[in-house]
C-alpha cells in the first residue's frame, strides 16, 4: 500500500540564513569548541559528529569485480548532459547548478532506526568508508545510456550505521529543497522535494551504491553533489540526486516520478527491453558520446545478481 507523503523536511541552517552571517556564526562556535552540529546534537539528543569538510579521497582504488561491456562515457557528455529537474527540465543545466552549496552539507538519517543522527556528508562517507570506484552502466528511462566511474560507498554500509528496527521496509531518500538556489523547485507543478525509496533488500544488495565522485573527482553539482544514490539496475529516476535525509519506513512512499505522473512511473522501475514506457518504446538505448543504438538488457545486464530479489514479486509491477 503507498502512503502519500507528509511535507517533513527542514531547511538547512545554511541556506535559510545569510551565508556571510552564517559563516561568522560558524567561526564564533567554532572560537567556543563548539558546533553547530554538536549543539543541535546536545539539544535533541541526535548522535553527532565533527566540523564540517569536504569529501576527501579522489581517487579511490577501482573495485574490479564490476567491470564494462563497452567503453566509458567522455567526461564532458557524462557531466553537461544532465537531468536535475531542481535547476530545469533540459538536459543543459550543469551551469546553473553550480549555485549549488555542498560544502557544509548537512545529511539526516531518520525513522524507524536504533541510531538516528544529522551529521554532515564527508563525516557520513568516514563512517561508511572507506570509498572505491565502480564502472557501472547507466540507463536514463528516457532511453539513453551512459557508462561511468563512481566513487562512493555501498549503501549498505548505511543502513548497517542506522541499524533499521525491524518494522522498517523501506530506506526512503530526500533531495534538498532550496527554491533561491534551485529554480526548477519554484515549478509547482511537481511535487518538491524530490524523493525516492528502495525496498531494503534492494538497499542492502551489493550494487546499491551511495556516490560521492565521477571520473575520480568529487562529483560535480550537476551529477549530484555531494552524495547521490546509484542503482544500476534500474531506471536513472531512481537515483536520486544531492540527497539530505535518509528515513527508514514500514511503507513505501509515492516518489516523486509517481506522484507526478503515476500512469508512467512506477515504484520498482527495474529495466526491461520488453515493457515499454507508456510513449515509447525501451528495445534500445543512446549510448551518450557515440550516439549509437545498442540493445537494452533486462535489469541494465545486471540480472544475473539482481533477479532473485524479485522472486515473490508481481512481474507486472516490477518494469515501470
Ligand atoms: N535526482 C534529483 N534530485 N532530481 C532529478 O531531476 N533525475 C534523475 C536522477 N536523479 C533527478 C535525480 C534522472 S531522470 C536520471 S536519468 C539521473 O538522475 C541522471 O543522472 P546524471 O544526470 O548524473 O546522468
Amino acid at each position: 500500500m503507498l502512503l502519500k507523503r507528509t511535507p517533513s523536511w527542514h531547511m538547512k541552517e545554511s541556506l535559510a540564513t545569510d551565508e556571510h552571517i552564517y559563516h561568522n556564526r560558524r567561526q564564533f562556535l567554532k572560537a567556543a569548541g563548539l558546533s553547530g552540529v554538536g549543539l543541535m546534537a546536545a539539544s535533541t539528543g541526535l548522535s553527532s559528529l565533527a566540523e564540517a569538510a569536504p569529501i576527501t579521497g579522489f581517487p579511490a582504488m577501482r573495485n574490479q569485480a564490476y567491470q564494462l561491456d563497452r567503453d566509458i562515457t567522455p567526461e564532458d557528455e557524462a557531466t553537461t548532459y544532465t537531468n536535475f529537474y531542481e535547476f530545469g527540465s533540459n538536459k543543459n543545466i550543469w551551469r546553473k547548478a553550480q549555485k549549488l552549496v555542498t560544502d557544509p552539507w548537512m545529511v539526516t538519517i531518520d525513522g524507524l532506526c536504533q541510531n538516528p543522527m544529522e551529521l554532515d556528508a564527508a563525516d557520513l562517507i568516514k563512517k561508511t568508508g572507506p570509498m572505491e570506484e565502480r564502472l557501472y552502466r547507466h540507463r536514463c528511462v528516457e532511453a539513453w545510456a551512459m557508462a561511468v566511474p563512481w566513487t562512493g560507498v555501498p549503501l549498505a554500509k548505511l543502513v548497517a550505521l542506522a541499524d533499521p528496527k525491524p518494522e522498517a521496509r523501506y530506506l526512503v531518500m530526500e533531495t534538498f529543497l532550496d527554491p533561491k538556489v534551485a529554480p526548477g523547485q519554484s515549478q509547482s507543478w511537481f511535487p518538491w522535494p524530490y524523493v525516492e525509496a528502495l525496498r531494503l533488500d534492494e538497499a542492502t544488495h551489493e550494487l546499491a551504491f551511495l556516490a560521492t565522485g565521477l571520473y575520480g573527482k568529487e562529483m560535480p553539482k550537476q551529477n549530484g553533489a555531494p552524495i547521490r544514490l546509484v542503482v544500476p539496475w534500474k531506471y536513472g529516476f531512481k537515483s536520486i540526486k544531492s540527497i539530505t535525509r535518509f528515513s527508514f519506513a514500514a511503507e513505501a512512499p509515492l516518489s516523486f516520478w509517481q506522484e507526478s505522473n503515476g500512469n508512467e512511473y512506477g515504484f520498482f522501475a527495474n529495466v526491461n527491453p520488453e515493457v515499454p514506457h507508456r510513449r515509447w518504446s525501451q528495445a534500445t538505448e543512446r549510448l551518450l558520446g557515440t550516439n549509437e543504438r545498442v540493445p537494452t538488457q533486462l535489469y541494465n545486464g545486471y540480472g544475473d545478481l539482481v533477479a532473485g530479489l524479485y522472486q515473490n514479486d508481481n512481474p507486472k509491477e516490477l518494469f515501470f
